[in-house]
């Protein structure tokens, strides 16, 4: 069980900012928003508020309650409840897709802290619609820059995991929320009063039931389990720190509609912008990088503004990278026992590796912007294959297990130790005996055909 040596979150509100720390990220500002984009935007909107409802709120109960019970990381606390038998292997997928997203993760994350140093030096009060295109190209292009961002940022999170949980991260996540809320609403401000604005409230707001496909609804399932940080045990790891008297069912909740409210925010931002400057929504994950400095040029204090937000954009994907190297730094500590440092820096060396052909798919070097037969850049791929893939199938299974091996009702009596009643208790052991897993297989099974 969860111990002091371990490290607990000091409280609550430390909980429940640590965990929208790691779910508010790139996630809701860069990624939400372009996949939005490809995927016809209020229609993808519609599938992903359904998504986190009806599939990922569920799921990120059952991971919260694992966590605390156990005070393990993934692997750990399936081993715990099933020591015998093959669940483990879910914690193991969990450890190894953590790295893997953490490894581009990261290199998006190096962008943002290369445009906070274009922004404080001027760089953007010339962009316009016109050229923001050529130049994130030219930066993306910059390959020995990418690699040193990539590298710079990983090392970040390795100083802030190598802290311990609630010295480290806790205190940065204190720091960053209010921050980045209130620029974002200047943003929205600006971006609303734009000319032609409406045109992207009308693409973000109204669903067109024509370009119903199966792809739009499993990128929105899988954008909606990105976001919430689900389906690889960020939330099983935060959950192990949470102390025993606490709200779970309210402290988690509120972690979801932080999130959600935040993506949804980012939207208003984007498209008005987007389409006020006659640009594609569906750029692809250049999106928001290319209009955010366009905006940031048409406002007054731009320069200042600009800074400000990519600034804090770094430090909210910063809060985001640490809990995906927590997870495979407290497998290292708890079930190889190597020390916080070691297991950190490790880790980080292995994530490097494989971010280095994410950033050679924004080289000039063919084979990496488009792989043989699949025609997808390595980005791509990996993108689609762990965070579409990968983290439904951990879902599936985190709801399976909870639902069925440890059982909903031993997970229902953790979930309200520190409450005296959880009113939706009936409606969440429904979900995830059968509304999660289902809709997880069938959205799946879908995206193959
Ligand atoms: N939720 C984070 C974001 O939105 C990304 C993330 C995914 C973090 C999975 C941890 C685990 O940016």
């Amino acid at each position: 069980m969860a111990t002091t040596t371990r490290g607990n979150w000091g409280s609550k509100i430390g909980f429940i900012l640590a965990a929208s720390g790691s779910a508010v990220g790139l996630g809701n500002i860069w990624r939400f928003p372009y996949t939005a984009g490809e995927n016809g935007g209020a229609l993808f909107v519609f599938f992903y508020l359904v998504s986190i409802l009806l599939i990922a709120w569920p799921v990120l109960i059952a991971e919260a309650s694992l966590g605390r019970f156990t005070g393990k990381n993934p692997v750990g606390a399936f081993k715990a409840l099933r020591p015998k038998g093959q669940w483990k292997l879910v914690g193991y997928l969990g450890v190894i897709t953590g790295i893997m997203i953490l490894s581009f993760y990261s290199m998006i994350a190096g962008w943002t802290l290369g445009y906070f140093f274009r922004a404080i030096t001027g760089k953007f009060s010339t962009i316009s619609g016109a050229n923001a295109r050529r130049v994130f190209e030219g930066f993306t292009g910059d390959t020995f820059l990418q690699l040193l961002l990539l590298g710079i940022f990983i090392l970040m999170t390795v100083y802030v995991v190598s802290r311990g949980v609630s010295s480290g991260i806790e205190k940065f996540a204190k720091v960053l929320m209010p921050g980045l809320f209130i620029i974002m609403i200047f943003l929205l401000i600006r971006s609303l009063t734009l000319e032609g604005a409406s045109k992207g409230l009308a693409f973000y707001l109204n669903p067109d039931f024509s370009k119903l496909s199966p792809r739009v609804i499993i990128d929105a399932m899988g954008q909606a389990f990105f976001s919430l940080s689900l389906g690889m045990g960020a939330m099983i790891t935060y959950g192990s720190y949470l102390k025993k008297d606490e709200n779970l069912p309210s402290a988690t909740s509120w972690v979801a509609f932080f999130d959600t409210f935040i993506a949804i925010m980012a939207g208003f931002i984007i498209f008005p912008a987007i389409f006020s400057q006659g640009m594609d929504p569906a750029g692809g994950p250049g999106l928001v990088f290319e209009i955010l400095p366009v905006i940031f040029a048409k406002m007054p204090g731009g320069g200042v503004f600009g800074s400000l937000f990519f600034l804090l954009l770094c430090i909210a994907a910063l809060t985001s990278t640490v809990s995906l190297l927590e997870v495979a730094s407290a497998y290292c500590i708890d079930e190889k026992k190597w020390s916080r440092k070691k297991s950190a820096l490790v880790m980080a060396g292995i994530t490097f590796i494989f971010g280095i052909p994410s950033v050679l798919s924004y080289s000039n070097i063919k084979f990496f912007k488009a792989l043989p037969l699949i025609k997808t850049s390595f980005f791509g791929l990996q993108d689609k294959l762990w965070t579409t893939f990968a983290l439904s199938i951990g879902a599936f299974f985190i709801a399976i297990f909870v639902g069925y091996i440890w059982k909903s009702a031993n997970a229902l009596k953790e979930i309200t130790r520190g409450t005296q009643k959880f009113k939706y208790a009936l409606i969440w052991s429904i979900s995830v005996k059968f509304l999660s897993p289902l809709l997880i297989i069938l959205v799946l099974v879908m995206s193959i055909f």
